[in-house]
């Protein structure tokens, strides 16, 4: 999701959320589609993204343990958790970690994992450092290295290079994703997935005509487990911002041209963002998509919604329990596609 803005002083949104009660830490229940992953973007630590290095619980929160045992208690088995590639590792890119950020980091995706569920690490930068362009790939392939290493050894931490990259020539955007592979697979991290992201805003809608895979399908691999993560929204510009969606068959239109990429390709995607508003009509556009993709389940192998995480308040795409408006309004039609 594009709108930068909507993470300024996001902790104004900020609002105490109980702990749901149901009792669903329950063991991951039998999934019931045939993707290897399903699952929802936990929000907060990439929030208040013009102050850093930020202050945890004023301008960044991690997401909540109960939130991720609830949605594990639905069948999903996969959660992205944004951060900010600055509070990690803040002097530059090749400088060196963060303890106390690194701490709230390793904590989520520790309970993450521990309970058989993967944990995407999301640098949510948009292919910037400092809001600049990252054009040292040399920096990025470090960055990358000194963070991957500290989670070497749990398979279960997918990798995504960096979210949303966007208005960069596409060769670089190529050329950092290689980096960050190469930078991970140096760290010893060689068992874990990879997610790579395109320009354009990884947008799956135009991932040829807008030239985003330019280079993207030449990315190599010593331990082959790249995944092309994709973003699609539904609404008219495909921003993510509205509660309309263009009509009920605008989800299997807009990932028909990456399909045909993957498949002619031979790689496997993911849509990485997804989201429609609690309507009829989106919750048709979005159950057309996943419906199609599940056909197409030779090289789409899942998806994750947008976006869940307990500042959100009333966002209009919350997935966030007990209460947000995509977890009471959309969920409870789309069970069949976890
Ligand atoms: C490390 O992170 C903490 C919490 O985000 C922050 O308060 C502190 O200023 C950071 N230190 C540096 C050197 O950036
Ligand atoms: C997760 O939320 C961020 C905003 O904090 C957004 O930019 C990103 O696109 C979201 N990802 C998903 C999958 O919803």
């Amino acid at each position: 999701m594009r709108f930068v803005d909507l993470l300024v002083g996001a902790a104004a949104f900020a609002s105490v959320i109980a702990a749901p009660t149901d009792g669903s830490t329950s063991a991951m229940k039998k999934r019931k589609s045939k993707f290897q992953f399903t699952g929802v973007n936990e929000s907060g630590a990439e929030f208040g993204n013009t102050a850093l290095p930020g202050q945890l619980g004023k301008d960044y929160t991690w997401p909540v343990h109960s939130t991720i045992d609830t949605l594990v208690g639905k069948g999903m088995n996969i959660f992205r958790v944004p951060i900010m590639m600055e509070r990690i590792i803040p002097s530059k890119l090749t400088g060196s970690i963060n303890s106390t950020y690194a701490a709230g980091l390793d904590d989520i995706l520790n309970y993450i994992t521990s309970k058989g569920a993967y944990a995407i690490l999301d640098p949510h930068n948009f292919g910037r450092y400092y809001s600049n362009v990252i054009t040292d790939t040399a920096g990025f392939k470090a960055w990358w290295t000194t963070v991957a290493k500290r989670y070497a050894g749990n398979s279960k931490v997918i990798f995504d290079t960096n979210n949303e990259y966007h208005d960069m020539d596409n060769n670089l955007v190529a050329q950092l994703n290689q980096a960050a592979i190469d930078g991970i697979r140096a760290a010893g991290a060689t068992s874990q997935y990879i997610f790579v992201e395109g320009n354009s805003w990884s947008g799956a809608w135009h991932w040829v005509s807008s030239g985003t895979a330019t280079g993207m399908a030449s990315l190599t691999d010593p331990s082959n487990k790249i995944i092309y993560e994709m973003h699609q929204y539904l609404d008219s510009d495909g921003s993510g911002t509205s509660t309309s969606c263009v009509s009920t068959t605008i989800g299997k239109e807009r990932v028909t041209e990456a399909t045909a990429w993957l498949k002619a390709n031979k790689k496997k995607g993911i849509i990485g963002e997804t989201a429609g508003g609690a309507n009829s009509q989106c919750i048709s556009a979005v159950d057309g998509m996943l419906s199609y993709m599940e056909a197409n389940s030779d090289v789409w192998t899942g998806w994750l919604w947008w976006g869940g995480g307990p500042w959100w308040g009333d966002y209009i795409y919350s997935m966030e329990p007990p209460s947000g408006v995509a977890y009471t309004g959309v969920l409870p039609s789309i069970t069949k596609y976890i």
